[in-house]
């Protein structure tokens, strides 16, 4: 390939297309019908995560939308209302499916740093009165995306969790991209699942699979989660084929999320050096750089002229512009994205 004429996709780690291991995977997958709990492939993917978290189980769902919509739905009723950070997907990116579909209120918190605090989560506690309706729920996200994919820090996840004991709250942690948050701190998963009461993990973001998400949590928790899942038409048939690419991905690709760190890691402190000072890099924690700007103006010109020069990306509100990094990205990459905005001032 020529790298100086590639297409260099960072607008997401979701633009992935299955590899060839995986095709051939989902080719020769053992199937049956899901539904009737009888796919072979699916069980198995089940019981590997279930033990890679350390949980009682884990529920095959087709998005990480519904697996957090399924796990929030675990926990509030009609008329409850769940606390999180504002940049949280659940909240800014599900399309107020909780709202929605589930009846319950959202009460966002804005954290500069998109951490929440106990103090934070305290404040927002409604008393219980007839007038208000009753908090019952703390979601978090682990990484952040919107927060250019930070790392929540087990100490802080342990103390929220102690707090939501105390006061009776359930907790659910949005893990779409757990996978970078244990390889980049060297937590292992089942340390931050024994945190929560339920959490979601996606398959379809630095994995690299075509579809794929799982509710991970306690066995009763699930067996109401798989009849809610039925309701939502999520049930699932000769799912085998796709559960096949998730195993294949656990073996093969969860490991190399290393490279794509370093990968975001080069890009920014590339940026950093050929960009004037109407931009800020913010250093990447996993795979997902921020660069913000100082203006609306900036930002837009930026990612017109960004992928104009075939670096692809997306703003992120008025001021920040989000690069992603995936598998499918070439060798090279980040020297190359670098060498064509250097060669073109914004
Ligand atoms: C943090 C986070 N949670 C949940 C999701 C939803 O996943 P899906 O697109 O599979 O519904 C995404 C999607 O990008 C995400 O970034």
């Amino acid at each position: 390939m020529d790298l100086t004429r590639a297409a260099l996709d960072f607008r997401s780690d979701t633009v992935t297309r299955p590899t060839p291991g995986m095709r051939q995977a989902m080719a020769e997958a053992e199937v049956g019908d899901d539904v009737f709990g009888e796919d072979p492939s699916v069980r198995r993917l089940e019981e590997r995560v279930a033990a890679l978290f350390g949980r009682e189980g884990a529920l095959l769902v087709p998005s990480g939308t519904m697996a957090n919509l399924l796990g929030i739905g675990l926990h509030c009723g009609r008329g409850d209302e769940l606390v999180l950070e504002r940049r949280t997907h659940s909240y800014s990116h599900e399309v107020g499916g909780a709202a929605a579909l589930l009846g319950l209120s959202f009460h966002p918190l804005d954290s500069p740093d998109g951490l929440l605090s106990v103090p934070m989560v305290s404040r927002a506690i409604r008393p219980l009165d007839v007038h208000e309706p009753r908090t019952r729920l703390l979601v978090l996200e682990n990484t952040a995306n919107l927060c250019g994919g930070r790392v929540l820090p087990l100490p802080r996840l342990r103390e929220l969790r102690a707090f939501t004991r105390e006061r009776g709250l359930k907790l659910h942690l949005d893990g779409a991209r757990i996978w970078n948050a244990s390889i980049a701190s060297g937590v292992p998963l089942s340390a931050w699942a024994a945190e929560v009461d339920s959490l979601c993990c996606c398959l379809s973001k630095g994995l690299g699979c075509p579809v794929g998400s799982l509710l991970v949590g306690d066995r009763a928790d699930l067996e109401r989660a798989r009849v809610l899942r039925k309701m939502l038409g999520g049930g699932l048939r000769q799912a085998g084929v796709l559960a096949a690419c998730g195993l294949w991905a656990l073996d093969h690709h969860v490991e190399r999320l290393a490279e794509d760190h370093a990968t975001a890691r080069a890009l920014g402190e590339g940026l950093a050096r050929v960009l004037d000072d109407r931009f800020r890099v913010q250093p990447p924690e996993t795979n997902i750089l921020l660069v913000h700007a100082d203006t609306p103006e900036t930002t837009r010109r930026a990612v017109e002229l960004w992928n104009r020069l075939g670096v692809l990306c997306f703003s992120l509100g008025e001021t920040s512009i989000r690069l992603v990094t995936h598998l499918d990205l070439p060798p090279g990459a980040a020297g190359e994205a670098v060498r064509r905005i250097a060669a073109r001032p914004a």
